[in-house]
């Protein structure tokens, strides 16, 4: 069975999910049964100078030719932004194309309206790769923690604001020199507001909170401080105590309530997030049952981001060919108060 797939972006990420589908396109086959095949790619700026794409891979400015394209069954969202991409995703689910988006801001602002949608359209909506890049963190929760009561889901989520920390504390960077560099490696998002005042990981702890516990936080809901105030001697005067500075977002029940926070924290060099550096993730899951679990991985980049997408396209293939599409990714409701952290 061949599988078309529209692509919407053809930035780091989309370029990511190219390769990886050339590259691995006989794995994919054998192991979804299907051959995926990129029909149509959306981009801004048809003239753009393009490397590493064949000569006859179809792009468009022209988002009808995947929207109203009967050869296209799954749309991929890798955008970013909000209201359009919102658009595009509504578009899609109406006209029945599964969609995967890795579109964190939009999920978490809108993701439960989105999932009704798809839910009612009898399609996939997937978006691994919006928490954690690299890390399989949602589907790992949606399936292995089914059983299990979570009891705190932490981590280092924001791989920019942990690359501006460790270069501050391992080769005494200045904060302005290190975001500098974050901003050349490409991990800041466009706007450096969003990784350093904590908000890209707040967006992700709503969406970890969702598939945790079965709640529906707004960015109100979430305690929200940042790095950019913190100075050289905070760092150092940490190390001499033996401490790291961690941005972590932390969500955690408070008897029948629920705690959601993004701060920086003082983490003893003991414990296995304080080794956690760079632009690397990682989130820790206590589950009743299981204990403590830690996901470590990379938390942004082409290829780790587009791996996510991929877990994504091939799980809807799997579905498509088994015919059960339309499988919600997380179905999960709880009645819990969502506490500030100081009440
Ligand atoms: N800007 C994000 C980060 C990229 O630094 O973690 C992945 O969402």
């Amino acid at each position: 069975m061949e599988i078309g797939i529209g692509l919407f972006g053809l930035g780091t990420v989309g370029s990511g999910v190219v390769k990886i589908l050339q590259q691995n396109a006989h794995q994919i086959t054998q192991r979804t049964g299907s051959h995926l095949v990129v029909r149509q790619a959306v981009v801004h700026n048809l003239d753009k100078p393009r490397t590493g794409f064949k000569q006859d891979f179809p792009i468009t400015d022209d988002p009808d030719n995947i929207l109203t394209n009967e050869a296209i069954q799954i749309v991929v969202e890798v955008m970013g932004g909000i209201d359009y991409a919102y658009d595009i995703i509504k578009r899609a689910l109406m006209a029945k194309k599964h969609v995967v988006t890795a579109n964190k801001d939009l999920i978490a602002v809108r993701g439960q309206e989105l999932a009704a949608l798809a839910n009612q359209n009898g399609v996939d909506l997937y978006y691994e790769a919006a928490v954690a890049g690299g890390i399989p963190i949602l589907r790992t929760l949606s399936t292995s923690f089914t059983a299990d009561a979570i009891s705190r889901v932490a981590g280092i989520i924001n791989g920019t604001s942990n690359f501006i920390l460790t270069q501050m504390a391992t080769n005494g960077l200045t904060y302005v020199n290190a975001l500098k560099l974050a901003q050349d490696k490409g991990f800041a998002e466009s706007n450096p507001t969003n990784d350093v005042e904590g908000f890209d990981a707040a967006y992700k702890l709503i969406i970890l909170s969702n598939f945790s516990f079965g709640v529906q936080p707004i960015m109100n809901d979430v305690m929200v401080t940042g790095i950019s105030n913190l100075t050289d001697s905070d760092i150092n005067d940490a190390h001499s105590f033996g401490y790291a500075i961690k941005l972590l977002g932390v969500a955690q029940r408070v008897g029948d309530a629920l705690s959601i926070e993004v701060a920086p924290h003082l983490v003893s060099f003991n414990h296995p997030l304080a080794t956690v550096n760079n632009e690397n993730n990682a989130v820790l899951v206590n589950g009743e049952s299981v204990g403590e679990v830690m996901l470590y991985g990379p938390g942004a980049g082409e290829m780790p981001t587009a791996n996510s997408v991929l877990s994504d396209l091939t799980n809807v293939a799997t579905n498509l060919a088994l015919n059960t599409p339309g499988r919600p990714f997380n179905t999960f409701n709880q009645n819990l108060d969502l506490a500030k952290p100081s009440q």
